[in-house]
């Protein structure tokens, strides 16, 4: 039913997906502590229409990318281009939800998502528009509530049809479903999936979820820590040692040997830059969940983030 939506010629909700290019690209923060660079040499093209899910070790600069995407910063070095225009400041062309739904509690969810409309959408047509974009995130019924009367899950819904009212061509999610319970939050995949499929964008979703990066996305941007990387490599052997176990501990070693090979192997310029890996999900989507073929990446991405899953399951026995 909500794939039928797509069908319904409205000129504003027919915004051409984006291409994004990011080159070369560095932000470098003045603190007092003096210049803290959180990207480095990130070089990336995210094609019209693609999900890319980022994700990485609090602090490496998930949030600093989608808002310089969003033209809601600039970056130190480099260029971000929009379907080939720089960009230089926030317009209507790109939406960013963010993990809480920032909405006015003292206006309906209705007018809550009319605040996302592109500036002068006027009355009647406003309303089609809002009344169309409830309808596609399942909120028909609540319009005239305010947000303390609808749980978690709907008013999550409502930022998200916010953050599509203004047909954006770059949709950028900064962990929209962080604060939701399990359940929902894997309703709210399928309904990001319906909404995509309906309405043509493209999307850069930011999460901590290596299983929701997997089922969403078409590649995977893994973000490196840039100030985390010269302590990093004790932290294994530690929580080794602690395990106490030599053939855990030799079963472990080959493992990880064998996820980071082909990451060391796929591009040693970078190796210092902010991009540790980019990942294409294999199959189409809705994917299957328990894939097996995602058991290898999963592995190798919770690696990626310093997560050593094997071994945390030892130490919470
Ligand atoms: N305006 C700013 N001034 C100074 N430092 C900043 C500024 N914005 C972000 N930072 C720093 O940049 C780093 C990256 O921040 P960012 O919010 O992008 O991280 P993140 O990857 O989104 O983390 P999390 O997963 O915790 O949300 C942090 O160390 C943060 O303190
Ligand atoms: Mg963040």
């Amino acid at each position: 039913m909500l794939f039928g939506m797509a069908e319904h010629h409205d000129p504003r909700s027919a915004a051409q997906a984006g291409r994004v290019r990011i080159a070369d690209v560095e932000r470098t923060f003045a603190t007092a502590d003096g210049p803290r660079t959180v990207l480095r040499e990130l070089t990336l093209e995210v094609r019209a229409g693609e999900i890319i899910a980022v994700v990485g070790p609090s602090g490496c600069g998930k949030s600093t990318l989608l808002r310089l995407i969003g033209g809601l910063d600039l970056p130190t070095a480099g260029t971000i281009t929009l379907d080939d225009v720089p960009v230089r400041a926030h317009d209507d062309s790109t939406a960013i939800a963010f993990q809480e739904p920032r909405l006015l509690p003292w206006r309906t969810i209705a007018q809550n998502v009319a605040l996302g409309l592109p500036r002068g959408t006027r009355g009647g047509e406003a309303r089609e528009r809002v009344a169309e974009l409830l309808e596609l995130v399942g909120l028909g019924h609540a319009a005239e509530q305010r947000p303390r009367e609808v749980s978690g899950g709907m008013a999550q819904r409502a930022s998200l049809a916010r953050a599509l009212a203004r047909s954006p061509r770059v949709l950028l999610l900064d962990e929209p479903f962080g604060a939701l319970d399990a359940l929902t939050r894997l309703k709210m995949h399928d309904l990001l999936l319906d909404v995509h499929r309906a309405q043509p964008t493209t999307v850069v979703l930011v999460t901590h979820d290596v299983e929701e990066a997997l089922y969403l996305a078409d590649r995977v941007l893994l973000l490196r820590n840039l100030h985390a990387a010269q302590a990093e490599p004790a932290r294994p052997r530690a929580r080794v040692v602690a395990l106490g176990s030599s053939s855990g501990i030799d079963a472990l070693g080959a493992a990880r040997t064998a996820v980071r090979a082909p990451e060391v192997a796929a591009d040693p310029r970078r190796s210092d830059g902010s991009l540790a890996r980019l990942v294409p999900v294999p199959g189409s989507r809705p994917r299957d969940r328990g894939a097996r073929t995602f058991t290898d990446l999963r592995t190798s991405l919770l690696d990626g983030l310093g997560v050593h899953h094997r071994l945390t399951n030892k130490e919470n026995a």
